[in-house]
C-alpha cells in the first residue's frame, strides 16, 4: 500500500467507524451487528499500528488511551455554567412568566421544553470540529478538566459531522447512564462481589471522576446535549431550537422529545404528559426545563447571580426519601417461599405515603446490612413496589430470619441452591391458600370478577373456601354475608364464577399455579398436550423437550399432578362444570417459532386480546425486547421497549399494520 493509499484507506475507516458509532450511540439505529462493527475497528487499528503517523486525536481509536491522571486541572468557564430557578404549580410558572413580561414589558410566546435529566452537567469545547476540552461545572465559573474521561463516552463526537460548524463552539448538555444499563451494571457488580452504584446519576459523577480514563470508559455513560455555552461569531441562531437543531446536525446526541411551546397552557401539558410518561423514559428524570426560545430575549432578560431569568426547572416530586426502618415481616406467598417485607414510618416518595417495601429476600438484607431502626433511602418509581435501595446509619439489632411459617407456624425449609426459606405447608398454609386463589380469579387466569383479595382473605378465615374448586359452590346467600357484598355485587360474583367455567385449557394450566408457569409456558403446555390426561402423564423428557420448560419447571409439573390432592382438585374443578374447546392444531401456524412483543396503547384489539390471537397464530409473546424478539407491535405511548427495539434494529410495526396482517391470517377484525 502506497502512502497515498494508506492515507485514503484510513480516511474512508475513520468516516465508517464514525459513522457506525453516530447511528447506533446517538439515532440508536443500528446498521450493521456489532461483529461487524468490531471488524471495521480492528482493520483500523491494524491500518494504524502500521502507519502510526497517521493517528491523530479525533481517531475513533483514540477515546480511551490518556494515561491515568493524579488530579483535574481547573476550567474557566467563559459563560457560567448556572443553576435553574424552580417551580412545582402551574401558579408558579405563570409568576415567573409574569415577572419576566413585566422586566420586559412584552409578551413572552415562546418556549422551548425538555425533560430535566438527572445527570451530571458538561461543557464541551469544539475547536474547528473537534473536541479539544471538556469540563465539569465545578462551582459554577470554575470547572474540572475531565477531557479524557468524556472523550470515553461514544455518544460525544470527538469531530463534528459535516463542516458547517463555527471556528469554536461549546455546546453544553447533561452525562447519564441510562436504566436500563445502571441495573444490569449493578446486577454485574453484585455477582462478583463489588460494590453497586448508588443510583444512576451518582454512579455517573463517579464515572467522571475517574483519574483513569479505562474506569470511565468501561462505564455504560452516555448525554444529551440541551444548550449552547459560548459560539464564536460565525454561529448566530436567533433560537434556542435552532442552535439544539444544529447541534443535532453536527452528530450530537440531543433529546427527541423536546419541544416549542407557545404559552402556559401548552407548558402545562407537556408537564403532565412528561410526569405521566415518567417511568417509561429509559432515563431518569427530576422535572422538565422549559426555556425562552428567543435568544435575543434570553439575553435581554440576562442572568441573576446564580440562574438565569430565561429559564425555569419544573420539579417532578423526588422518586426517594429517606426514613426510618420499624421492623421486618416475612409474607408467605402463593409458592409458600417468605418474602421480607420492611415496614417503614410512614415518607412521601413520588407524591405517595409509603410505609411498606419489599426487601426481596434475605441477601438483600445483609447485603444491605439492615437493622432494626437504621435509617433508609427509599425508592418508588411509578407504580413500582416501593424498595429499600440502601442503608444510611444507625440501628441497633439484626434483623431475625424467621424458623417457622407466620401464618401456620410449620419450620421453614431452606430452598436448596437459593437464599430463598419455604413454608413446605403447601395449601394448608392459609397464606399460600389465599395467594393461590387470589392468582386462580385473576384476569389473565379464570378471569373471575368481583372476587378482590380481601373477599377471598374472608372465604380463606372462616373456612367457607379450602380450595378452588370450593369457589364453584359458593351461592349468593353465603356470599351476601361476608362483609362489604351486598346481594348485587354476590349476584355479579356467582355470574361470574358461571361464565368463567367457560374457559381456554391455557388459562386453566396457568390459573394452577404450579411454581415457573407463566402465561407463556401455559400456552406452550396446551398445545403440545392438548388434553389433561396428557399432561398429567408427561413425562420428564416430554416437558423438557418444549422450548421454554427447563429441567426444574419440568419436575414443578410432575411433582403438581403427583400429588393427590391437586388432582382431587383438578378433577373436582372439572366436573363442577370447567371445561374448554379442544383446541384444534391449526393447520398451518404462521407465526410457529416467533417471539412477538407488544407494547404502547393498542386500539382494536387491547393488549390482552392482541396477545391471544397471536399465541393462536402459534407465536410467543414475551413482555421484553431481546436478542430473540422477532418483531415488536408499538401503539402511542411505547416507551423503553420500542427504544430496545429500535436499539436492537428489530423490525417495529404500527398498529394498523399488525391489524393488517391479521386480517391476513383470517382474524376477524371489528371494523
Ligand atoms: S438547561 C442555565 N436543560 O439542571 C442552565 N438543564 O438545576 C440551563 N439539566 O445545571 C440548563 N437537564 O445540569 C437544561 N434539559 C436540560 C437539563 C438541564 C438537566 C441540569 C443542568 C443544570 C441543572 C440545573
Amino acid at each position: 500500500m502506497t502512502e497515498s493509499e494508506a492515507i485514503e484507506r484510513h480516511e474512508r475507516l475513520v468516516g465508517s467507524v464514525n459513522h457506525h458509532l453516530y447511528l447506533y450511540h446517538v439515532l440508536s439505529e443500528p446498521e450493521i451487528t456489532d461483529a461487524e462493527y468490531d471488524e471495521l475497528f480492528d482493520q483500523l487499528l491494524a491500518l494504524e499500528a502500521e502507519h502510526p503517523a497517521l493517528v491523530t486525536p479525533d481517531s475513533p481509536t483514540q477515546r480511551v488511551g490518556a494515561p491515568p491522571d493524579h488530579h483535574f486541572s481547573e476550567v474557566h468557564h467563559a459563560r457560567p455554567m448556572l443553576s435553574l430557578d424552580k417551580c412545582t404549580e402551574v401558579s408558579e410558572l405563570q409568576s415567573w412568566l409574569n415577572r419576566n413580561e413585566r422586566l420586559l414589558d412584552a409578551e413572552i410566546s415562546e418556549f422551548v421544553a425538555e425533560p430535566k435529566i438527572d445527570g451530571i452537567a458538561v461543557s464541551m469545547l469544539y475547536e474547528n470540529g473537534s473536541l479539544v476540552r471538556a469540563a465539569t461545572r465545578g462551582d459554577g465559573s470554575t470547572g474540572e478538566d475531565i477531557t479524557a474521561n468524556v472523550r470515553t463516552i461514544r455518544a460525544v463526537p470527538l469531530r463534528l459531522r459535516g463542516n458547517d460548524f463555527p471556528a469554536s463552539v461549546e455546546l453544553r448538555g447533561e452525562v447519564y447512564i441510562p436504566l436500563q444499563d445502571f441495573h444490569e451494571f449493578n446486577a454485574a457488580a453484585i455477582e462478583a462481589g463489588e460494590k453497586p452504584m448508588v443510583n444512576p446519576r451518582n454512579g455517573a459523577a463517579g464515572s467522571l471522576r475517574q483519574l483513569n480514563p479505562e474506569i470511565s470508559a468501561a462505564r455504560p455513560l452516555t448525554l444529551f446535549c440541551y444548550s449552547l455555552g459560548s459560539a464564536s461569531d460565525d454561529f448566530s441562531p436567533s433560537t434556542h431550537a435552532e442552535a439544539v437543531d444544529a447541534m443535532q446536525s453536527w452528530g450530537c446526541r440531543v433529546n427527541p422529545r423536546r419541544r416549542v411551546l407557545r404559552g402556559v397552557s401548552e407548558c402545562e401539558s407537556y408537564v403532565a404528559e412528561t410526569l405521566e410518561e415518567r417511568t417509561e423514559l429509559a432515563y431518569e428524570i427530576d422535572g422538565v426545563v422549559l426555556k425562552v426560545n428567543d435568544l435575543s430575549v434570553q439575553q435581554e432578560l440576562g442572568d441573576l447571580s446564580r440562574r438565569p431569568r430565561w429559564a425555569i426547572a419544573y420539579k417532578f416530586p423526588a422518586e426517594e426519601a429517606t426514613t426510618t426502618l420499624r421492623r421486618v415481616d416475612f409474607q408467605v406467598g402463593r409458592t409458600g417461599v417468605l418474602t421480607p417485607v420492611a415496614r417503614l414510618e410512614d415518607v412521601k416518595v413520588g407524591g405517595v405515603t409509603v410505609s411498606n417495601a419489599t426487601l426481596h429476600n434475605l441477601d438483600e438484607i445483609a447485603r444491605l446490612d439492615l437493622r432494626l431502626n437504621c435509617r433508609v433511602v427509599v425508592r418508588r418509581a411509578g407504580d413500582v413496589i416501593p424498595q429499600v435501595v440502601r442503608k444510611l446509619e444507625g440501628g441497633e439489632a439484626e434483623i431475625e430470619t424467621p424458623t417457622h411459617c407466620p401464618v401456620c407456624e410449620t419450620p421453614v425449609e431452606r430452598i436448596e441452591d437459593q437464599v430463598a426459606l419455604r413454608c413446605p405447608a403447601g395449601l394448608s398454609c392459609r397464606a399460600q391458600l389465599t395467594e393461590s386463589l387470589i392468582h386462580f380469579v385473576s384476569r389473565t387466569a379464570l378471569d373471575i370478577g368481583g372476587l378482590g383479595s380481601k373477599t377471598i382473605e374472608q372465604l380463606v378465615d372462616t373456612g367457607i373456601v379450602d380450595s378452588p374448586a370450593d369457589l364453584f359452590k359458593l351461592d349468593v346467600e353465603t356470599l351476601s354475608e361476608l362483609e362489604r357484598m351486598g346481594e348485587k355485587s354476590a349476584t355479579n360474583v356467582v355470574d361470574a364464577l358461571q361464565h368463567s367455567k367457560d374457559t381456554t385449557f391455557s388459562r386453566f394450566i396457568f390459573a394452577l399455579g404450579v411454581p415457573g408457569i407463566g402465561e407463556v409456558t401455559a400456552s406452550t403446555l396446551a398445545n403440545r398436550f392438548q388434553t389433561l390426561p396428557a399432561l398429567a402423564a408427561a413425562t420428564q423428557e416430554e416437558l423438557e423437550a418444549l422450548d421454554d420448560v427447563g429441567e426444574i419447571l419440568a419436575e414443578n409439573i410432575r411433582t403438581f399432578f403427583a400429588n393427590d390432592r391437586n388432582l382431587r382438585v383438578v378433577n373436582e374443578l372439572v366436573s363442577l362444570g370447567v371445561h374448554w374447546e379442544r383446541i384444534e392444531q391449526a393447520s398451518e401456524q404462521p407465526c410457529e417459532g416467533q417471539t412477538w412483543v407488544l407494547t404502547g396503547k393498542l386500539e382494536v384489539f387491547a393488549r390482552p386480546k392482541a396477545k391471544e390471537l397471536l399465541v393462536e397464530l402459534g407465536a410467543k409473546v414475551a413482555s421484553s425486547v431481546s436478542s430473540n424478539t422477532d418483531i415488536v407491535v408499538a401503539g402511542p405511548n411505547a416507551g423503553s421497549k420500542l427504544a430496545k427495539a429500535k436499539e436492537l434494529g428489530k423490525p417495529v410495526w404500527d398498529e394498523p399494520k399488525f391489524i393488517e396482517f391479521l386480517r391476513q391470517q383470517g382474524v376477524d377484525v371489528p371494523q
